[in-house]
């Protein structure tokens, strides 16, 4: 093991010197060695450690991964943060009502006593990571099976979690990566008194909405923004008023110079996922049978919803960030699915495992290398059924709120009814406002439409692979069955629920038939047959061979891990796609105000804009944040390597100062989450000069602008 982990290493200091510039979601502790100069030579001004330091205040410290699922950055020195308007949109709904509908209109506070807390949102710095892989590889030997392995890796996380977590000051994540070939830890800092400062309306938020959606050329006003708060001294703290603007240790400096094709650009923020080295034939099982189950999945369910959501503005308000997040990957799956298959993926990926395989049977890799491609394969062929099955019934757990019941909401009242008295009523307060909350999420007529479809669905497309036995019983009779869950089940009245927390019993939740149905689901999609079981252990340390063996034969140049929620930096150059009729500027890496007035379409749900805008660009009102040449940029294009997760990340010049604001990539590119192609791949972004315009401009939140370190 201790000799693979040095020839991995070397092979990496080897290859560093040809990097792509524009390909790469880089580890920040290695990037003094393996990017520094490739950086530099491109337009840093920076050293690495100006961008990633333990000991030192570092841009790092400016950046953080936002509620879970995004990134923001901190632009003062009172905590402000700027992050997507799709990353904020769930909690500016959650703060919105038909009266004071922010989402629809926006909303700038205009002194931070007027800022908005949210029910739940957390944001979580950076404070440092570090190499375990030794530690926990020497621990492992060639011949454990997975479970096993599991296990004692798990039993050397939870040490390291606790070793360095300074008595509970720190969230300690240990990760995987390189498929489980190395291995890092992670420690973070949680602040979870974050207030909304200030959105713009939907129409500008999400202008465009799910039409123009991954695609490019683009017009978004894509941000919004947050402060985070702390106690007194600066600690994290549950919210309160007397909690104040926290003091962070870096903020950004933002540049409304301009960007120029070819200028520098980096990215930092946390991209969600990426599968680099998936196999031929999990790229062939997605683009047949996953995807086309997840995109029909979502879309029966966003047809469900629509109806509802067209009726009134509270029921809009009901759907809308749930809708969006349905939306976002439906369009995206679909676009995996064209593009994977135009540029014929899984070919080239195939004919790379057959150079890998060729390398695999030579005799001195044969013991240990010789099985990976046929184990790999067997996997794919046998679960390619379960895999669409899986896809319908995920859709079904994921678009209904009644779905994962039994783990959520029905968990917690049986844990209630197990309690003794005092810890009961410790626990009644909290669970109150889980199911006001709950019910505060959905509307029960809606839920019965989205249910019966999906069910429909589920069971009339799962073919070749046996449905869970709950939905077998229903026989077909999807509509009497779903009535009469509705009018039986606890889940579906809150005052059942409320009743429920006054008299508790276990077996009145174990025995109600929604309990019960959604307790089958995630059972049924859990389980596996003896052969699939074998079949998965024997994928899973292939894969991770498959991997070694492809960076140890230098057949896969791919040095850098896989995306999986952590920190990275990726850098290139602002860079336009060629050149496209309906771009509206003269160059194609950039979009304007102008552009954006002619998309207008009065009354539409996805293109009209606010008066307020129309008046502001026929006065050509932009003030400071007018181009050199005179136009007002709304977006632009860098060659940066992101994804899912990144949305919110900074984007920064060779200063490190802040250029724009990452929100999307581009459809053509949409196979880029398996494989990466410079020609086509770009992230979208939004000027940091049409941020501050909203902001300043069209908002009339000028102190917000003040608050931030401007230059030119
Ligand atoms: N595609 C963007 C992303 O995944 C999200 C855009 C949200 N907008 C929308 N119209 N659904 O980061």
């Amino acid at each position: 093991m201790k000799q693979i982990k040095i020839s991995l290493v070397a092979f990496l200091v080897l290859l560093g010197s040809f990097a792509h510039a524009d390909e790469g979601m880089w580890f920040l502790m290695f990037i003094d060695r393996l990017n520094q100069r490739d950086m530099q030579k491109l337009g840093l001004q920076l050293t690495a450690e100006e961008i990633y330091s333990i000991n030192n205040h570092s841009l790092k410290d400016a950046v953080v991964q936002f509620n879970g699922g995004c990134t923001a950055e901190v632009l003062s020195k009172d905590g402000l943060l700027l992050t997507n308007h799709h990353c904020g949109y769930d909690a500016v709904a959650e703060l919105s009502t038909a009266e004071n509908n922010y989402l629809k209109n926006g909303f700038w506070a205009a002194t931070k006593k007027e800022e908005l807390k949210p029910q739940s949102l957390f944001v979580r710095f950076f404070v440092r990571m570090d190499d375990v892989s030794k530690r926990i590889l020497d621990k492992l030997t060639p011949s454990m099976t997975e479970a096993e392995r599991e296990k004692v890796v798990n039993q050397e996380i939870a040490l390291i979690e606790k070793e360095n977590n300074e008595g509970g000051k720190y969230t300690v994540s240990v990760r995987s990566f390189f498929q489980g070939n190395e291995y890092y830890y992670f420690v973070y800092q949680d602040f979870k008194d974050v207030r909304l400062v200030g959105v713009p309306p939907e129409s500008i938020g999400k202008f465009g909405g799910d039409t123009d959606n991954w695609e490019w050329p683009r017009h978004t006003g894509d941000f919004s923004m947050f402060r985070v708060y702390t106690d007194a001294n600066g600690n994290p703290a549950d919210y309160s008023v007397n909690n104040i603007p926290m003091k962070p240790k870096q903020h950004l400096t933002v540049n409304i110079g301009g960007v120029q094709e070819n200028d520098f650009a980096m990215i930092l923020g946390y991209p969600g996922r990426t599968n680099r080295w998936m196999p031929a034939g999990g790229i062939e099982q997605n683009v047949k049978f996953s995807y086309p189950a997840w995109v029909e999945g979502s879309k029966v369910a966003m047809d469900e919803m629509k109806k509802y959501m067209d009726q009134s503005d509270a029921l809009n308000l009901v759907y809308a960030s749930k809708y969006a997040g349905i939306a976002n990957y439906w369009k995206n799956r679909q676009g995996m699915i064209d593009a994977l298959s135009k540029f014929g993926t899984a070919k080239s990926k195939a004919i790379q495992e057959d150079k890998f395989n060729k390398w695999a049977n030579k005799p001195a890799n044969k013991e240990k290398y010789g099985n990976v491609v046929a184990n790999i394969n067997t996997f794919y062929g046998l679960t390619n059924e379960k895999a669409r099955h899986d896809n319908y019934l995920q859709q079904l757990l994921r678009t209904s709120s009644y779905g994962t019941i039994s783990r959520t909401l029905g968990k917690q009242l049986i844990a209630f009814a197990a309690a003794d008295a005092t810890t009961q009523a410790q626990m009644r307060p909290e669970l109150a406002v889980t199911i006001k909350g709950f019910f505060a999420e959905l509307h029960l007529p809606a839920e019965k439409d989205i249910l019966r479809a999906e069910l429909a669905l589920y069971a009339t497309k799962s073919v070749g692979y046996a449905i869970a036995p709950s939905v077998l019983k229903i026989n077909g009779e999807f509509d009497k069955y779903v009535n009469s869950l509705f009018l039986l089940s606890v889940f579906t009245s809150e005052e059942k629920l409320m009743a429920f927390l006054d008299l508790p019993s276990e077996g009145m939740i174990t025995n109600d038939p929604m309990y019960i149905l959604s307790d089958d689901l995630i059972l049924h999609i859990g389980k596996k047959s003896d052969e699939i079981t074998k079949a998965q252990n024997d994928f899973t340390s292939s894969y991770r061979l498959l991997v070694q063996g492809l960076r140890d034969s230098k057949l896969a140049p791919i040095q850098y891990p896989d995306a999986n929620s952590t920190m990275r930096l990726t850098y290139g150059k602002v860079k336009s796609l060629p050149a496209d009729k309906r771009s509206d500027a003269k160059a194609n890496y950039y979009t304007t105000m102008d552009g954006l007035i002619k998309k207008h379409k009065a009354g539409d749900d996805e293109f009209d804009l606010p008066t307020r805008m129309l008046e502001l660009h026929k006065q050509k009102d932009y003030g400071q944040y007018a181009d050199s040449k005179g136009y007002m940029p709304v977006c632009f294009l860098s060659d940066n390597d992101i994804t899912g997760g990144n949305s919110g990340s900074p984007v920064l010049n060779g200063k490190g100062e802040l250029i724009g604001l990452a929100f999307d990539g581009n459809i053509e590119a949409m196979a880029g989450d398996v494989i990466f192609d410079p020609k086509l791949q770009r992230t979208i972004n939004v000027d940091i000069r049409y941020v501050l315009w909203v902001i300043d401009k069209f908002s009339g939140a000028k102190h917000i602008v003040d608050e931030m370190d401007l230059v030119k």
